[in-house]
């Protein structure tokens, strides 16, 4: 059903990449640094918990079966639920020292909430001195092969790819039964579309639906979830461009055709500090189910991280070409690096030093421009030395000239409906069988 409502539907190419990744790709995809959970840990026995959920079951508790709070403590309550993926590290660990929240197991005081990657590390190879990671998404497969797939589409914007395989996350406190596990079905579709161009040109055929949506102006002000058509949501850029809403219909479309029920459907877009790191904007479809609301399917808009710089520094730079009908004049920073002066003035660092100043962008370079012609000498920090240079106004030219260019290159925008396949089909069963009492 997913092939055939997307992959097939929509001429999308398909991948099946090693769930092994090696450390460059997930390092320069950010994952490395940021892909984290807050933890906190019992002060004296060590256990960890993840510190939204001890903040979330300390909030239901009080606002269900302390009869004695007054109105006002329930609404405050009530606003941190709504707000509590959008709370700061900081800002967790003074809600959990306000309300004398303590380890659940023991009563024992709590650390500060911390930062732990939910990656599983493993080394590559018997050497054991190349690091690698079981992927926590499947989306690296294909941003690594964009290069070959963009050529499979003919040179061509927009096109699709997906992917369909196991992702694994090291979870702090699994819970929820099957629901949220270490190792899972993902599917992932990433839509490449030049981000000069987010209109899709099947968006007609979704515009018209409507149903639940929680844009996050009314999750803040604790509003609840009401029926918004499609296109109105686009219009009024409660959803950020048409390709975006084309794929939060199709999704509609896709989750309501499998048998679930659209009243217990929502697509709620995510806090600002819930987006993951990579997403600009992002709405999870959740389901209703005895757990509560589930997220199954998220639609994100990864244009939050350099894709580019991802692809560079992991082999294969993510670059797409729009060929120009007429040759255009373009102003374009160019950048000369005189290399037998910096060969004299660095010797053996020469090539970092060359290679540090061509990659300054626009901005740098016009700041360095300037300095060299008023003082002559820059300080200059070079990050693959780690040290600062001195760089004189006779070791690189910086100029602006006039170029005709015959194509633009330029990284494509990716929209990713991202689809969590066990917890749709758990959610499927609830939706189609009725339990009865024995
Ligand atoms: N790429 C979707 C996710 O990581 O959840």
């Amino acid at each position: 059903m997913f092939c055939q409502h997307f992959v097939l539907e929509e001429n999308m190419l398909e991948v099946d990449c090693p769930c092994v990744t090696p450390e460059a790709v997930l390092k320069a995809s950010g994952h490395v640094d940021k892909f984290t959970d807050l933890m906190v840990k019992d002060e004296k026995t060590g256990t960890c918990y993840r510190a939204d959920h001890l903040l979330k079951d300390f909030c239901n508790e009080k606002i269900q079966k302390d009869l004695s709070i007054s109105a006002e403590k329930a609404a405050e309550l009530k606003h941190v639920l709504a707000m509590l993926d959008d709370l700061s590290a900081e800002e967790l660990g003074a809600k959990i020292k306000e309300y004398g929240i303590t380890a659940p197991d023991t009563k024992n005081p709590l650390s500060d909430p911390y930062p732990f990657n939910l990656m599983f590390q493993t080394s590559i190879g018997p050497s054991g001195l190349s690091p690698g990671y079981m992927r926590p998404e499947t989306a690296q497969g294909i941003f690594v092969n964009f290069k070959d797939l963009y050529y499979y589409n003919g040179n061509k914007l927009p096109f699709a790819a997906a992917q369909i395989g196991q992702a694994f996350r090291n979870e702090i406190s699994p819970r929820q039964g099957l629901l949220r596990v270490r190792e899972f079905t993902l599917a992932e579709i990433e839509h490449f579309v030049d981000p000069e161009y987010k209109s899709h040109p099947k968006y007609s055929e979704v515009a018209d639906l409507e149903f639940l949506m929680f844009p996050r102006e009314q999750q803040i002000s604790a509003q609840s979830a009401k029926k918004i058509q499609l296109g109105e949501a686009v219009s009024k850029g409660i959803v950020n461009n048409e390709t975006l809403g084309y794929f939060i219909g199709r999704v509609y479309l896709f989750l309501t055709r499998l048998g679930i029920d659209k009243d217990r459907l929502r697509f709620r877009q995510h806090l600002a500090n819930e987006m993951a790191h990579y997403a600009a904007d992002c709405w999870d479809a959740e389901i209703e189910s005895s757990y509560g609301w589930i997220e199954c399917v998220g639609i994100a808009d990864r244009s939050a991280y350099d894709l580019h710089a991802h692809t560079e520094k992991s082999g294969v730079p993510l670059v797409a070409h729009e060929k120009f009908s007429e040759p255009k004049e373009v102003e374009k920073l160019v950048i000369a690096p005189v290399k037998k002066e910096l060969g004299l003035a660095f010797k053996g660092n020469q090539k970092k030093v060359v290679e540090a100043l061509e990659a300054m962008n626009e901005k740098e370079a016009l700041d360095m421009k300037a300095s060299l012609e008023t003082k002559g000498v820059v300080e200059f920090y070079v990050c693959t030395l780690g040290e600062n240079v001195s760089i004189k106004k006779n070791m690189v030219s910086i100029s602006k000239e006039k170029k005709k260019e015959h194509q633009r290159t330029f990284t494509p925008s990716v929209i990713e409906p991202s689809f969590g396949i066990g917890r749709i089909i758990y959610c499927l069963y609830e939706h189609s069988f009725l339990h009865e009492a024995q």
